[in-house]
């Protein structure tokens, strides 16, 4: 009797990567393949990696080097993502125990792939270097988040940040026609999920190959399927960020009243060196489109500090815009050097301890805005979706519409299950979450 062909996938970085790692599932089932929870009971080991930063890239070398040994009781290792694409070929040296490095652009090619790899060959590689193809569909998607449908709407970047991997590792926007990603929301209500999150690089770069609809109408037509009550998509460029999308959001309950749109950095001088091309009073014209919307939109962000050249002043630029802008949430990196990247040749004069000491003034300060922007809420009522269970401390944790995390308390004997929704009351705020009770 044949072995059974059993993997184990684990997968780093963006939700787009998340989405990819369930069309890998799905793809490697229809293969005959069965997931298992472990390295020790797989057969084929699998890294959906991210190399956005390099602390996120030296995560999958370590843990490769700590898998020597499985090879030898053959295991079979793949590397698949954004580190395989960077890398390439590369990985064969530094991991020589590697027997398949695909970037994302090629996974229509996995069952091939796979085919080989069970003929015993070892060096196996899917790096289309156009990077060009179709976005990666399969009507095998393997839905592994309970209670939220991720659509791919957008693949690849044509923006190229001068920090930014992502259009090497992603290749060249691409967009998948209005049509197919109004059957694939139809396809994700129908199995019963209610939260459809739309993905992309740039998500709002959406171009239809159709010509039907733009962006904003799109967000629209997702939100009025039948069955679906939330509508969340990321990432947005602010270049590309309309005010109609804006409009959509106040016309289109179901539509979330959650925008992330990431600015950076607030300097001037410093966006124009990222190659951002928008400038700070741009960026808050958008933002004051959000502010004046009927919905309160709750808004976050990405900031980078420490970018080559950042001076004590722009830093001073970033926090004034943080101040002005007063974000819900913030995620905050120090500038990491990657890979071919225009910014690589930037002279990267500012030593690591100053980019930590940034990182730490910035979170400091907006630990406090957030710790007054949720505080607001106490005593308002709010829908919360159930995300899981926080059984330490007898809660049910969950999400407001706005992103916000809620962990609340609730009568009933048995607990909400995930997707399901309850109205809450906040009691209480804390500069990351809500606590309140079920109504
Ligand atoms: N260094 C630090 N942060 C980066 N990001 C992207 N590239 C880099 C880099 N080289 C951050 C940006 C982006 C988020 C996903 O990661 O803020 O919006
Ligand atoms: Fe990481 Fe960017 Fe790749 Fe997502 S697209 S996995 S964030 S490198």
């Amino acid at each position: 009797m044949a072995t059974e062909k059993t993997f184990y996938l684990e997968t780093f970085g963006c939700q787009m990567n998340a989405h990819d790692s369930e069309k890998v599932i799905g793809t490697l089932r229809q293969q005959g393949y069965r997931q298992v929870e472990s390295e020790e009971e797989a057969g084929l080991i699998l890294y959906n990696t991210c190399s956005i930063r390099d602390k996120a890239e030296q995560k999958v070398f370590h843990r490769l080097n700590d898998y020597k040994k499985l090879y030898k009781e053959g295991k079979r290792f793949g590397v698949l993502g954004c580190v395989a694409q960077q890398e390439g070929e590369k990985i064969f040296e530094k991991a020589p125990f590697v027997s398949l490095v695909s970037g994302s652009a090629s996974y229509r090619k996995l069952p091939e792939m796979i085919a080989r790899l069970e003929a015993g060959e070892s060096r196996i590689t899917g790096l289309d270097d156009r990077q060009t193809d179709e976005t990666f569909e399969t009507e095998f998607t393997a839905r592994q988040n309970p209670y939220r449908g991720y659509i791919t709407i957008i693949e690849g970047c044509d923006k190229f940040c001068s920090y930014c991997v992502v259009p090497y590792t992603r290749g060249k926007e691409r967009s998948r026609t209005s049509s197919s990603v109004l059957a694939e929301a139809r396809r994700i209500a129908d199995l019963g999920y209610t939260e459809i999150q739309l993905l992309g690089q740039n998500v709002n770069s959406y171009r239809d190959p159709e010509g039907k609809l733009s962006f904003a109408e799109l967000l629209a037509a997702v939100g009025q399927v039948p069955g679906i009550r939330r509508v969340r998509f990321t990432t947005s460029h602010p270049r590309d960020f309309t005010r109609d999308i804006v409009d959509a959001i106040d016309a289109v309950p179901t539509l979330c009243d959650h925008v992330h749109l990431p600015v950076q950095s607030g300097s001037a001088r410093v966006l124009k060196q990222m190659a951002r091309e928008y400038t700070p009073d741009w960026y808050l014209e958008r933002i004051a489109w959000m502010r004046s919307a009927r919905r309160s939109i709750s808004l976050s962000t990405d900031i980078i500090v420490g970018f080559p050249g950042e001076t004590e002043d722009d830093f001073i630029d970033t926090m004034d815009l943080l101040a002005r802008v007063q974000y819900d949430c913030v995620f905050a990196f120090k500038y990491s050097a990657r890979p071919n990247t225009p910014a690589l040749v930037m002279i990267d004069a500012i030593p690591e301890s100053e980019k930590a000491h940034r990182l730490q003034v910035l979170l400091d300060r907006q630990r406090e805005i957030q710790r007054s922007n949720y505080s607001r809420h106490i005593g308002e009522e709010m829908e919360v979706m159930v995300e899981g269970l926080n059984p330490a401390r007898g809660q049910v944790a969950g999400r407001s519409s706005q992103n916000k995390a809620v962990n609340f308390t609730c009568g009933q004997p048995i607990a909400p299950a995930p997707g399901s929704y309850c109205q809450v009351r906040i009691t209480g705020a804390y500069p990351n979450s809500l606590t309140g009770e079920s109504i």
